[in-house]
């Protein structure tokens, strides 16, 4: 159905305040354009370092039609290539993750540095230059310990966000973290429905019996105030923990695409915990109050995360199809934690398992619900709903302006 200039007619006569048509949650020709136009451009989020403890220690990450290879090089460095081969393009890597001193291609051998070079190509004759045959590069940055990749030619700036992130991130001692758990799930929903869930908690009385121990109900604390305003509690819990030196105060930056800011707790909460005391007894960073709340960041399109004092839990968004999204969750602890003497692993994680898997069933179902013919957009609650608002805007804007000069080149031709 839809041709370019259609999607820009749907984005046109989009209904502000409202869920979006169908087609953006079921039209595979949308989610072409999705991946294409956002996914294949922006910065992406792929991994938190530690995922990658030694020279050598590798992951597959796969993004659309892209496999990339992200490892640690000799030098300490975490470098992105694209997984094919320079010989004939076979995969270099098959198994997700793993530890390796080069990177060989199991179909003739080619042995690749884990920096890219090539270093050995058997019998390709005089004339061939291994300096010719590296490993494609794929932009790969980390901001305190967490690694972000693009997978255009040119990418777009990075360094505003790093520069404001890497304050708010530095006290977390992230790149010096272990990984306690990491769970991968496919929530049977398209991404932008995985992310409008994640922007409101509207649905977490209703939904999440455990979380709401813990975490924070006022719609503040997961919304984004149309005029940029706070509410003098906030402010307050913002001022004090900026004063022990513990950047914390809400920020929104990226034309949107990134959010920062240290929220409160459920009074008396420490953790995300059943019993609200810190899952950790070694903090994970240099958070001077242990009551300091969660460190709230989301990046579009790929991450939200908490950072608490005594532990950090990154979340990463793979759209798969139309309507299946891989959502890949890591709790990150103090690197000289021991499980079972610093930590109990089932109750650091079962908060979040739940909520995981309560969060999969309301996307699924919202899935299936606009499935149907009869389906409307419907409004959103200015009060309850505002971070969904703001995602969506995000979304529409970053796709319309994506779409843009391949309009008007069409328009030229
Ligand atoms: S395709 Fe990799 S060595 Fe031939
Ligand atoms: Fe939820």
């Amino acid at each position: 159905m839809e041709t370019q200039a259609s999607v820009s007619d749907l984005l046109a006569r989009r209904k502000a305040g409202h869920s979006l048509e169908q087609p953006f949650y079921t039209s595979p020709e949308i989610f072409a354009l999705d991946m294409s136009r956002i996914f294949y451009r922006e910065w992406l989020f792929a991994i938190p370092s530690a995922v990658l403890p030694k020279a050598g220690s590798y992951v597959v990450h796969k993004i659309g039609t892209y496999s990339m290879i992200i490892v640690k090089g000799q030098d300490g460095v975490i470098r992105a290539f694209h997984n094919s081969c320079r010989h004939r393009g076979s995969v270099l890597c098959k198994t997700a993750q793993g530890h390796v001193p080069k990177l060989v291609c199991p179909y003739h051998q080619w042995t690749y540095e884990l920096d890219g070079r090539l270093l050995y190509a058997r019998d390709m004759g005089a004339d061939f230059d291994p300096a010719d045959h590296g490993l494609k590069p794929i932009h790969c940055r980390s901001v305190a310990g967490l690694v972000y990749i693009c997978l255009a030619d040119e990418a777009p700036d990075f360094d505003e966000f790093a520069k404001t992130a890497e304050p708010y991130l530095a006290v977390h001692d992230l790149a010096d973290a272990k990984v306690a758990m990491q769970t991968t799930i496919v929530e049977k929903g398209n991404w932008k429905l995985v992310w409008e869930n994640n922007r409101e908690c509207y649905h977490c009385t209703g939904n999440h019996p455990a979380l709401c121990r813990s975490f924070p109900l006022d719609p503040d604390a997961t919304g984004v105030r149309v005029d940029g305003s706070m509410s003098p509690s906030l402010q307050a819990h913002f001022e004090r923990l900026e004063a022990a030196g513990t950047p914390s105060k809400f920020v929104l930056g990226g034309d949107g695409q990134y959010r920062l800011a240290r929220m409160p707790l459920q009074e008396k909460a420490l953790s995300y915990t059943m019993d609200l005391k810190p899952a950790v007894s070694k903090n994970l960073g240099r958070v001077p109050m242990q009551d300091a709340g969660t460190l709230l960041k989301f990046h579009y399109p790929t991450t939200w995360n908490h950072f608490l004092p005594d532990h950090s839990i990154t979340f990463r968004v793979t759209p798969i199809s139309p309507t299946e999204t891989e959502v890949t969750t890591t709790w990150l602890v103090n690197k000289d934690a021991v499980e079972g003497v610093d930590y109990d692993l089932q109750r650091l994680t079962e908060v979040w398992l739940a909520t995981n898997d309560e969060d999969r069933e309301v996307v699924e179902n919202n899935q299936e619900g606009i499935n149907s013919p009869a389906y409307r957009p419907g409004p959103y609650s200015q009060m309850q709903e505002s971070g969904v608002i703001q995602f969506v805007d995000w979304y529409c804007e970053t796709l319309g302006r994506a779409l843009e000069p391949q309009l008007k080149t069409v328009a030229a031709e």
